[in-house]
């Protein structure tokens, strides 16, 4: 049928049949995951395959994606520090948060670090508006909240994550 369904048939065949003949289409958020799963993001060819396997336009498979965080366009580094900057936490300071966590990490918005660990995202409200600015970190397969932050703990815990990579390597 297509590349996607070609490399993962049982799989898919599996998702698919969780759900009726006329509901294919909700099979779009565990597709998306499944192309994402091997290279952390999901190629724009997947969208194709997933608007095919599921007789949807790929403009709809496009703004599912868009809508949730946790599916990514592009390829990132290891970590993806997502940062709201939603209105209720750019009250709370969080325009100039992110500004300062990206300074101290030598990127803009969206770029990685050269040593390909962290890549910084702003994005769209992930329901702590009451404790900004916050951060979801994503990365190894684990989604974690960050929420009270400043830029001093912020870097403390990329700092640590920094530690723990290089004792992996080292092991
Ligand atoms: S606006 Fe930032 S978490 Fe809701």
């Amino acid at each position: 049928m297509n590349k996607l369904y070609n490399k993962y048939e049982k799989e898919i065949l599996g998702i698919l049949a969780r759900y009726p003949a006329e509901g294919k289409r909700s099979a779009v958020m565990p597709l998306l995951f499944l192309a994402q799963r091997e290279t952390g993001y999901v190629p724009t060819e997947a969208l194709s395959n997933i608007a095919e396997i599921t007789g949807i336009s790929e403009t709809d498979v496009a703004s599912i994606m868009g809508f949730y965080t946790l599916f990514h366009a592009e390829p990132a580094g290891r970590y993806r520090i997502q940062i709201c900057t939603d209105l209720p936490c750019a009250l709370r300071g969080s325009e100039s948060y992110l500004e300062q966590i990206c300074e101290k990490l030598g990127v803009k918005e969206g770029e990685t670090t050269a040593d390909g660990l962290f890549t910084v995202e702003a994005v769209k409200c992930l329901a702590a508006c009451h404790r900004a600015p916050m951060f979801q970190l994503q990365g190894d397969g684990e989604i974690k909240y960050y929420e009270d932050q400043n830029v001093e703990i912020t870097m403390q815990i990329v700092e640590e994550i920094r530690h723990k990579v290089a004792a992996e390597q080292e092991a």
